[in-house]
C-alpha cells in the first residue's frame, strides 16, 4: 500500500525529526511527527517549534494548518498511520566511554514494532555505529508480529542546525542503504518529493544506493572529514600564532584551489554541537570494537588540536589582561570578562557541547566575573552552566567589562558597534574566538583586538 504517496512518520520530534516531519508535510505528503516527550508534541501540535531553527515555525504553522501534518505520542495511532516509519532519535555519547547510547533506537523501534500490522519500512536516519541497521532488523523481527512483514533500510541525514529547512528541502544529495526492490521503490517514493522540487528548479538530486554499513559509514566518515578539515585549519592557526602569519589569509589562499575548496577552514574556537565531537568519537571506538581502531587514530589528534583551541582563549584572556598564569593556572579574580555567545553557532539555540559556554565555564575557575549574553541560547545555558551570571542584551553584558570575548559568530555581535560598545567597557580588550568581527573597525575604536590564529 501507499507505493505513490507514501504515509510517513518521523519518530523523535528533536532538531532533525521535527525539521524532516515539517518540510515532508511541506513537500506534499501527509505526515506523523512521534515523540514520547508529551510537553514538545503538545507545543509542535500547537503550532511552537520547541528550538530554534530559522523559517521552522512558519512552516509548521502552515502545514499543521493544510491537515498534512499532525503530531503523537502514541505508538499505536503512528504504526497505523504510516507506510515508512524514519528513525530520527538523539544518538548521543555514552556516558562513560566514547561509544555511542543505541538506547533512544532500541526503545522507539521496540516501541513502534508491536503495532505494525501491515507491510511497513523502518528506515534509520540518526547516525549510528556501523552495523546498527542489522541489529534494529534482528530487535524488529523480535518485536513485530509475526504476521507482519516489515523491512528496515538505512538513509543518513546531512542537514546542518540553522540551514536545516533549505538542507532538508534541497539535500545535496541522498543516500540509502537498502536491502530489497520493495524497500528501494519505498524509499524512492519516500523522496519523490524531493526530487519533483528538485526538477522544478532544473536540478537534480544525486541518490547514491547502496549496503547498510556503507550507509551507515557514509554518515560518520563525511562528519569526520568536517572535523578533521576544521582541526586542520586550527593546527595552521597554532602555528600562525607562534610564527605571526595569519590564517585566514592562508586559508582563503589555499582555498582557492577547487580540491581543498574554501568551505570549513574557519579556523577559531574548533567545532561543537551535538554531532561531530560525539560522531568522531563514537567512530574511533566502532572502529576500533572492529579491529580498525589504527585507521582512526588520527581522529584522536583531530579531537585534541579541537580542544586545545578552547584552552587558548583561557590563556590569551590571562595574557591581555596581564594575570599570565602561575602554577595554578591563571587568576582572573575581580575582573569582568562578557562572553558574548553561548550556542555552538549562529542560528541555533543548541548548546550542546558549545565551545563558548565550556570557555565560560573555563573563565569561571579562573576568579574572574563571568556574564554571558546570547541572542537565543540563554535558557538553555542557564540550564547547563547555572554557575555564572547571565545578562539580558549585549550592552548589559559589555558595561564594565574588562575583557570581551566574542564566542559565538552571531550577526549581532558581528554588526554591533564597536565605539558604542568601547563606551561602555571598563577595558576595551577583545578576543575574536571566531575571527568573525572586523579587526580593523574595532582596533581604530581603540581596542586591543585578539584574534585565532592572527598577528
Ligand atoms: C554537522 C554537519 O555539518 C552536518 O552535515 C551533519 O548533518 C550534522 O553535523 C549532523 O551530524 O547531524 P551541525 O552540527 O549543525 O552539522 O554544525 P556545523 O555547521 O557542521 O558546525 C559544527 C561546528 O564546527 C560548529 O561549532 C561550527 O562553529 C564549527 N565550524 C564550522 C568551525 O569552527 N569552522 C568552520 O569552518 C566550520
Amino acid at each position: 500500500s501507499g507505493a505513490q504517496r507514501p504515509r510517513l512518520t518521523f519518530l523523535g520530534t528533536g532538531y532533525l525529526g521535527a525539521t524532516y516531519a515539517v518540510c515532508y508535510a511541506e513537500l506534499g505528503y501527509e505526515v506523523i511527527g512521534f515523540d514520547v516527550d508529551q510537553d514538545k508534541i503538545a507545543k509542535l501540535s500547537d503550532g511552537q517549534v520547541p528550538f530554534h531553527e530559522p523559517g521552522l515555525d512558519e512552516l509548521l504553522r502552515k502545514n499543521l494548518a493544510s491537515g498534512r501534518l499532525r503530531f503523537s505520542t502514541s505508538y499505536e495511532e503512528t504504526a497505523e498511520f504510516g507506510d515508512v516509519h524514519f528513525i530520527c532519535v538523539g544518538t548521543p555519547q555514552r556516558a562513560g566511554g566514547l561509544g555511542a547510547d543505541l538506547s533512544y533506537i532500541e526503545s522507539a523501534v521496540t516501541g513502534i514494532a508491536p503495532f505494525l500490522n501491515r507491510k511497513a519500512l523502518i528506515v534509520g536516519k540518526s547516525t549510528v555505529p556501523v552495523g546498527t541497521a542489522t541489529w534494529v532488523e534482528e530487535l524488529v523481527a523480535k518485536s513485530a508480529p509475526e504476521s507482519s512483514e516489515i523491512e528496515v533500510a538505512w538513509s543518513p541525514e546531512f542537514l546542518q542546525e540553522g540551514f536545516a529547512v533549505e538542507d532538508v528541502l534541497r539535500p545535496n544529495r541522498i543516500v540509502v542503504g537498502v536491502k530489497s526492490e520493495w524497500a528501494d521503490a519505498m524509499l524512492y517514493a519516500a523522496h519523490k518529493g524531493v526530487f519533483d522540487l528538485a526538477a522544478t528548479e532544473d536540478r537534480e538530486v544525486p541518490v547514491v544506493t547502496t549496503d547498510f554499513a556503507t550507509a551507515e559509514l557514509v554518515k560518520v566518515a563525511a562528519n569526520a572529514f568536517l572535523a578533521t578539515k576544521i582541526s586542520f585549519i586550527n593546527a595552521m592557526a597554532e602555528v600562525c600564532e607562534v610564527s605571526g602569519a595569519d590564517v585566514t589569509h592562508l586559508a582563503r589562499a589555499i582555498g582557492h584551489d577547487p580540491r581543498i575548496g574554501n568551505k570549513f577552514l574557519q579556523a577559531g574556537l574548533g567545532f561543537g554541537g551535538g554531532c561531530l565531537p560525539k560522531d568522531i568519537r563514537a567512530f574511533q571506538a566502532r572502529a576500533q570494537e572492529l579491529g580498525a581502531g589504527e585507521a582512526l587514530r588520527f581522529l584522536h589528534e583531530v579531537d585534541l588540536i579541537n580542544l586545545r583551541r578552547r584552552t587558548r582563549v583561557v590563556t590569551l584572556a590571562a595574557e591581555l589582561l596581564g594575570r599570565p598564569a602561575g602554577p595554578a593556572g591563571p587568576n582572573l579574580t575581580g575582573l569582568k570578562v562578557a562572553v558574548l555567545g553561548a550556542t555552538f553557532k549562529a542560528n541555533t539555540d543548541d548548546i550542546r557541547d558549545a565551545p563558548s559556554l565550556a570557555v565560560a565555564a573555563m573563565l569561571n575557575k579562573t576568579g574572574a566575573r563571568v556574564v554571558v549574553f546570547d541572542p537565543q541560547g540563554m535558557d538553555n545555558a542557564r540550564k547547563a552552566l547555572p554557575d555564572v551570571e547571565y545578562a539580558d542584551t549585549l550592552t548589559a553584558a559589555v558595561t564594565d567589562a574588562d575583557l570581551v570575548c566574542v564566542l559565538t559568530e552571531w550577526a549581532e555581535f558581528r554588526n554591533a558597534d564597536p565605539a558604542t560598545l568601547g563606551e561602555l567597557a571598563a577595558s576595551r580588550k577583545v578576543i575574536d574566538g571566531k575571527n568573525c568581527l572586523d579587526a580593523g573597525q574595532w582596533r581604530a575604536a581603540g581596542w586591543d583586538y585578539r584574534g585565532m590564529g592572527r598577528p
